[in-house]
């Protein structure tokens, strides 16, 4: 898979590079709606294009799944690309977004990478190998209660019907813990987990490209990700609870009240 990770790191850089070129203009850019609160600009395709010719020029047999450009069919290695997560903080020039690239074969995600072109922060992963960021090894953190934790999440803002279910969440969770932070990209707040940055982190109906380079990171640094009925249904349902094998069962107990039938 080394190989594999080498160009999944080549296409997140080169995209990282596209990506800052345009910060600065970023709030002149055209912007797209895809739908409610659903934002990309040409940047964002511009970065996957990138990305899928550096991927495809390496293993043009592979399959993609990209948030702009959708399905490329091809064979069971299937990269997942999210170009940029994070399009609302970066048209407004909120410094937090990253690329998000992860490989999955036979549906196992094999190799995760999330990259900061901002703070040049690279986050890798392989299956069984670790997760890093740059040459450092990640370790969750090992918080064993609510006190003190600092949670990450994102707003169901895409899904508001969820609004009510999540803001109960929120409520019982802000009681319990130390604060909750929403940072604006999902990516890079599964890596801040597995960097021991955030001591757990949920959110309501993710996409598949926002989070499965960031679960594998967390996984590798020893935690855990469930949906909201404590399965791995998450690359599907979108739910997803994640921390250490600790923090994420005294999530679980502060979610599973508030859970409707809809986000089983
Ligand atoms: C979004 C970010 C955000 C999350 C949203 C995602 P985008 O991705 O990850 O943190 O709350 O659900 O859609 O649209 O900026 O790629
Ligand atoms: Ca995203
Ligand atoms: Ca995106």
């Amino acid at each position: 898979m080394q190989p594999m990770l080498n160009i999944a790191v080549r296409a997140a850089r080169s995209a990282g590079e596209i990506i800052l070129r345009s910060a600065d203009k970023a709030s002149h850019l055209a912007v797209d709606s895809k739908g409610k609160n659903d934002f990309a600009t040409e940047i964002d395709r511009l970065a996957e294009k990138e990305i899928i010719s550096i991927i495809k020029a390496a293993y043009p047999e592979h399959s993609i799944l990209a948030e702009e450009s959708g399905e490329h069919a091809g064979n069971d290695f299937v990269w997942v690309i999210d170009p940029l997560d994070g399009t609302t903080n970066f048209i407004h020039g909120f410094p937090q977004y990253a690329v998000s690239i992860a490989l999955k074969y036979k549906n196992r995600i094999e190799i995760g990478v999330v990259y900061d072109p901002l703070r040049e922060e690279l986050f890798t992963a392989k299956r069984g190998g670790g997760a890093m960021l740059n040459n450092r090894r990640l370790r969750v953190t090992g918080l064993t209660s609510m006190k003190g934790a600092l949670i990450g999440t994102g707003f169901p803002f895409k899904v508001p019907q969820h609004l009510d279910a999540y803001l109960n969440m929120f409520r019982a969770i802000t009681i319990d813990s130390a604060g909750i932070r929403r940072a604006g990209s999902a990516a890079l707040d599964l890596a801040y987990l597995a960097a021991g940055r955030l001591d757990a982190f949920w959110e309501i109906e993710l996409k598949e490209w926002d989070m499965a380079a960031g679960i594998l990171l967390v996984k590798e640094a020893g935690g855990v990700a469930t949906d909201f009925s404590f399965n791995d249904n998450y690359l599907t349902s979108g739910n997803l609870i994640a921390g250490s094998p600790r923090m994420h069962q005294l999530m679980y107990q502060l979610i599973e009240p508030h859970v409707t039938p809809a986000l089983k």
